[in-house]
């Protein structure tokens, strides 16, 4: 919904926020396409969450995106919520529909199978079995994504068994708990390989994995992209795997958030994404 002038206005409301590269992202887009508007961050409080969402309308604003650590207490805000958010258990989009009404999205989902296809665009989901490593919020978004398209036996490993054992009862076959000592036996025959912890990341401990069992024609992708080249990237480029970082699914899941607001599905450009990796 554009406000007065056509003017429309986008943002990110999270807590910290400082550090979000959405308004780089968002407001390149709205350059590139010579559009009339802006995204900005908004820090928003824990306790204010519900203010700011519904303040959304009133503030003139196309909608937002929503990110840590509002990412489920904004889901009983919003008047709407799309089948896809709901399964995730968590929205990342808010729209402000002609209407008035909010209507909340979730596009990790679409970001991920999207980097993946960036990557190798003949991917497909029921090529083989997958293996997920980390049972938190972006593991939920990614399990969603890879029974969404047809995976047919998801292996999850998380250090903390009860959280695997518990998404896997949620969201049935194809998706096993597989306890995270066999994490290293549970790469056989896989054709894609995914973590979703946070280890790796810069100032973390690196992820401990054997990738002896893991199959050449194996897909590896590391949803961090501090760094872009994660410890587990390059073991996994040294013996040969296709590899994939974080960067493409956080570029892909702005694209149709975008694309709900100011009404063009944006390009992912090699601009846009030495831009952003010249931030990081
Ligand atoms: P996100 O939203 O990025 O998924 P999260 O919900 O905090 O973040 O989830 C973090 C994931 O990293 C979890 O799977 C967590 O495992 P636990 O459920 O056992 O906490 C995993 N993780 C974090 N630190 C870890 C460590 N030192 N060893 C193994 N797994 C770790």
């Amino acid at each position: 919904m554009a406000t007065d002038n056509n003017y429309t206005l986008a943002g990110v409301m999270g807590w910290p926020v400082a550090h979000s590269r959405s308004p780089a992202i968002h407001n390149h887009w709205i350059r590139q396409y010579g559009l009339n508007g802006s995204y900005v961050l908004l820090p928003v409080q824990p306790e204010l969450i519900g203010d700011a969402v519904r303040g959304l309308r009133a503030l003139g604003f196309a909608g937002c995106n929503i990110t840590i650590p509002h990412k489920v207490a904004a889901m009983p805000l919003v008047d709407r919520i799309d089948p896809l958010a709901q399964r995730i258990g968590a929205i990342n989009t808010v729209v402000v529909e002609a209407d008035g009404a909010l209507s909340g999205y979730n596009t990790d989902a679409f970001g991920f199978i999207q980097s993946l296809l960036d990557a190798q665009p003949g991917w497909r989901a029921d090529a083989g079995p997958v293996t997920v490593l980390g049972a938190g919020g972006a593991s939920r978004a990614i399990l969603v994504a890879l029974a969404e398209r047809g995976a047919k036996e998801i292996r999850l490993c998380n250090r903390s068994g009860d959280k695997a054992l518990a998404l896997a009862q949620e969201f049935g076959a194809p998706v096993k708990a597989v306890p995270w000592e066999q994490r290293h036996e549970a790469l056989a025959d896989v054709a894609l390989l995914v973590n979703t912890t946070s280890l790796g990341m810069k100032g973390q401990d690196p992820l401990e994995l054997s990738l002896d069992h893991l199959p050449k024609h194996a897909l590896v992708s590391d949803i961090i992209y501090v760094p872009l080249e994660t410890p587990l990237l390059a073991a996994a480029r040294q013996r040969g795997n296709a590899t994939v970082n974080g960067l493409g699914m956080l570029l892909n899941q702005a694209r149709p958030a975008f694309q709900a607001w100011f009404g063009l599905m944006p390009a992912l450009t090699p601009e846009l994404r030495r831009m952003v990796e010249a931030t990081l």
